[in-house]
C-alpha cells in the first residue's frame, strides 16, 4: 500500500523526546521557547508563539485582535474546517468569498464585494502548499483597514514573491502528523509585532500575565516541551522535506497525462503539502476506486465545502460558490510525501495514467 502521507520520524525526534523526559520539564518550558525562535527565524518575522493545534492557534490569533461578536471575517469555503470553526469560536462570522479556479485558493478580485461595516479581517487559506496571491489581499486589507490573519496550516516554508507564509500578517500553523512537519499535535502563531505575540501568549494560558492573576479570559493552549521536542527536530528537516516533495511534484508534472495538473504561478514557491488533481466528467469516484485497488492511497481534500456542511447550513449559510463546489466534486489529491521511493513514484503515474490517460 502506498499511503497519503507519512510523518518522517527519525532518530533525532526520538532522542529529543527521551531527553525531555528525561529532563523533568513536560509542560511549556525551554524546548517550545527554542522552537518558537526558530519557527520564527524560518518564517522570517520577530515572533514566534506555539500553541496545542493550528486550530487553537487562529482561535488565539483572532482572539488578540480583538475579534469577536458582530464582527465578520472574510474566507474561503474551500478549506478544513477549522480554518471556518476558528472565526466562529471567536463570536465572529466567517463570509465566504469564492475560489480561483486553478490555484483553489481564495479569489482576491470577488473580495471587495464582500466587505462590509462589520468586516474586520480577511483570512486567506494558503491551500495545498500554495500561497493565495498576497498583493491584492494586503492591499484591500490596506484600504479598508482590515487585519490579516493568514491560515498557512498547509504551507511551511511556502514563499510568494520571496516572502514567506506567515510573514504577510498574523501567521497560523499546524504541526499535525500529515503536515510538511509535524510535532505529533501542534500550532504556532507568527507575526511582527511585539503586542500581538504578547497577547498570543497570556490567551493561550488562562489570560495570565502574572502568575495566577489573571487578567481576561484564556484558555490552556499551550504546547508541551515532549511536542516541541519532536517540532524543532522536524524543523531541522524542512528544507529537505520540501525539496523531495517539490522533485516528486515535478516528477508527476512530467509524467501524468489526462488530469489537471497543480500550477505554480510565477514567483511562487509551492511546497507541496498537496499534489491535488482534477479529474472532470463525473469520473473520480471511478479513478478512485480503481487507486484503491492497486494500492495507492488517495485523499479527496475536501468533499464539501464549508458553506455546504451541515454545522453552516444549521447556521443559516447558503450560497453560490461555483468554482469552490465545482473544486469538492472534482479533485483529489495523490500521495507526495518526501517517503515515497522512484518505484512508488512511477507506481502512482503508470496507475493514474491508465485511468485516467
Ligand atoms: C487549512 C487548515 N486550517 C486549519 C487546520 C487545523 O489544524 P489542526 O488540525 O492542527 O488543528 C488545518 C489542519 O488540519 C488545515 O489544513
Amino acid at each position: 500500500m502506498i499511503s497519503i502521507a507519512k510523518p518522517m520520524i527519525g532518530e533525532e525526534e526520538k532522542k529529543a523526546v527521551l531527553e525531555v523526559l528525561d529532563s523533568g520539564m513536560l509542560a511549556q518550558g525551554p524546548k517550545v521557547k527554542a522552537f518558537e525562535e526558530a519557527f520564527a527565524e524560518m518564517c522570517d518575522v520577530r515572533y514566534a508563539v506555539a500553541t496545542s493545534s493550528g486550530t487553537t492557534a487562529l482561535h488565539v490569533a483572532l482572539l488578540a485582535h480583538s475579534i469577536g461578536p458582530g464582527d465578520e471575517v472574510i474566507t474561503t469555503p474551500f478549506t478544513f474546517i477549522a480554518s471556518a470553526n476558528s472565526i466562529l469560536y471567536a463570536g465572529a462570522r466567517p463570509v465566504f468569498v469564492d475560489i480561483d479556479l486553478v490555484t483553489f485558493n481564495i479569489d482576491p478580485a470577488q473580495i471587495e464585494a464582500a466587505i462590509t461595516p462589520r468586516t474586520k479581517a480577511l483570512m486567506p487559506v494558503h491551500l495545498f502548499g500554495l500561497m493565495c496571491d498576497m498583493a491584492p489581499i494586503v492591499a484591500l486589507a490596506q484600504a479598508h483597514n482590515l487585519i490579516v490573519i493568514e491560515d498557512a496550516c498547509q504551507a511551511h516554508g511556502a514563499e510568494y514573491h520571496g516572502k514567506r507564509a506567515g510573514s504577510f500578517g498574523t501567521g497560523c500553523f499546524s504541526l499535525y502528523p500529515t503536515k510538511n512537519i509535524t510535532s505529533a499535535e501542534g500550532g504556532m502563531i507568527t507575526t511582527d509585532d511585539e503586542e500581538i505575540a504578547e497577547r498570543c501568549r497570556v490567551i493561550r494560558q488562562h489570560g495570565m500575565r502574572r502568575r495566577y492573576y489573571h487578567d481576561e479570559l484564556g484558555f490552556n493552549f499551550r504546547m508541551t516541551d515532549v511536542h516541541a521536542a519532536i517540532g524543532l527536530a522536524q524543523l531541522q528537516k524542512l528544507e529537505r522535506f520540501n525539496e523531495a516533495r517539490i522533485a516528486n511534484a515535478h516528477f508527476f508534472n512530467e509524467h501524468l497525462a489526462g488530469v489537471t495538473k497543480p500550477i505554480v504561478p510565477e514567483g511562487y514557491r509551492h511546497v507541496f503539502h498537496q499534489y491535488t488533481i482534477r479529474v472532470a466528467g463525473g469520473r473520480r469516484d471511478a479513478v478512485l476506486e480503481g487507486l484503491r485497488e492497486k494500492e495507492i492511497g488517495t485523499g479527496v481534500y475536501y468533499p464539501v465545502p464549508v458553506h455546504q456542511q451541515r454545522v453552516y447550513v444549521e447556521r443559516g449559510y447558503e450560497g453560490n460558490f461555483p468554482e469552490a463546489e465545482r473544486a469538492a466534486a472534482e479533485v483529489f489529491s495523490l500521495p507526495i510525501h518526501p517517503a515515497l521511493s522512484s518505484a512508488g513514484l512511477e507506481t502512482i503515474v503508470v496507475v493514474v495514467n491508465e485511468l485516467c490517460g
